[in-house]
């Protein structure tokens, strides 16, 4: 396995690696602590069965089932499918084209998200991935003594946008997931490291009024989506392409809507809740 730096501010590459195969548990654990480290990794060169990529997938949680069962894979619905299928109805169209952090609207959030390159365009559909660890440890002391301890409160579209962002709000839905609280500084649950967790689903603080928790929110996403905490990355054919959402933003980019040869996408998406199974008490920081 070897691993090098993304082009950006932080994320990793890595290649020679055959997840068709069976991996030992040093070879997952170095995996894992990659991505910890690394907060994103491309993982390079795979042709991997439904059942190779759902197995995977399972090293790194939970894998959640997603709300909307018109997107998941029948057979295999831990694997959620992304097209740019000319028939995609409008209402799903970059419905990710804002800056969140995955499922942030539940209760237990989803820790690692991962997207298989099936079919990838020859331009376009690249993923912003913007850093929260790397945004917390920027900000002054002033701001980290305002914050920490702060709890963040979220619904499902709550956020005020930033300037190009349209956050996709439907009522029953929001309706339906309510209002969930977590830290607006969290620990990262197996290094112990602090990043914002802020999501596209924040829109206030317990504690602070309405307007100046949305200032604050509204602050803070500001202030992470800076182009000094962004790498950019587009998903090939063959990558594996997996973000840590408790140090990450991430938000797509617009993308054409077409069946042509080289303009077609498909990615599988599984995103997962809780911890791997390698990462054990021991591995957890003070
Ligand atoms: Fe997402």
């Amino acid at each position: 396995m070897i691993v090098s730096a993304m082009p950006g501010p932080f994320g990793a590459i890595v290649e020679d690696i055959d997840l068709s195969l069976p991996q030992s548990d040093d070879s997952l654990r170095a995996l894992i602590a990659a991505l910890h480290e690394h907060q994103i990794l491309a993982i390079r060169g795979q042709r991997l069965t439904d059942a190779d990529y759902v197995a995977f997938g399972h090293q790194w949680g939970d894998p959640l089932m997603f709300h909307l069962p018109s997107h998941r894979k029948d057979d295999f619905p831990e694997m959620i499918r992304i097209t740019n299928a000319a028939a995609t109805p409008d209402r799903y169209r970059d419905g990710a084209k804002f800056w969140h952090q995955d499922s942030s609207y539940e209760a237990v959030p989803a820790s690692v998200t991962m997207l298989y390159g099936a079919e990838t365009p020859d331009e376009g559909g690249e993923t912003l991935i913007a850093s929260t660890a790397l945004a917390y440890d920027a900000l002054d002391d002033g701001m980290k003594a305002r914050i920490d301890g702060l709890t963040g409160l979220h619904c499902l579209g709550g956020s005020p946008a930033l300037p190009g962002e349209k956050i996709p709000f439907i009522p029953e839905n929001t309706a339906r997931h309510g209002i969930v609280s977590h830290p607006l500084v969290m620990r990262h649950p197996v290094t112990g490291r602090k990043a914002l967790y802020l999501s596209g689903s924040a829109f206030g603080a317990e504690g602070l009024d309405v307007d100046e928790g949305r200032a604050l929110i509204n602050q803070l996403r500001a202030h992470c989506t800076q182009p000094e905490f962004v790498t950019r990355y587009k998903v090939e054919t063959g990558d594996i392409f997996l973000w840590d959402n408790f140090q990450v933003l991430h938000s797509a980019t617009p993308i054409d809507y077409s069946d042509e040869p080289g303009k077609r996408r498909l990615l599988y998406r599984i995103s997962t809740k809780g911890t791997p199974a390698l990462c054990g008490r021991a591995d957890l920081a003070a």
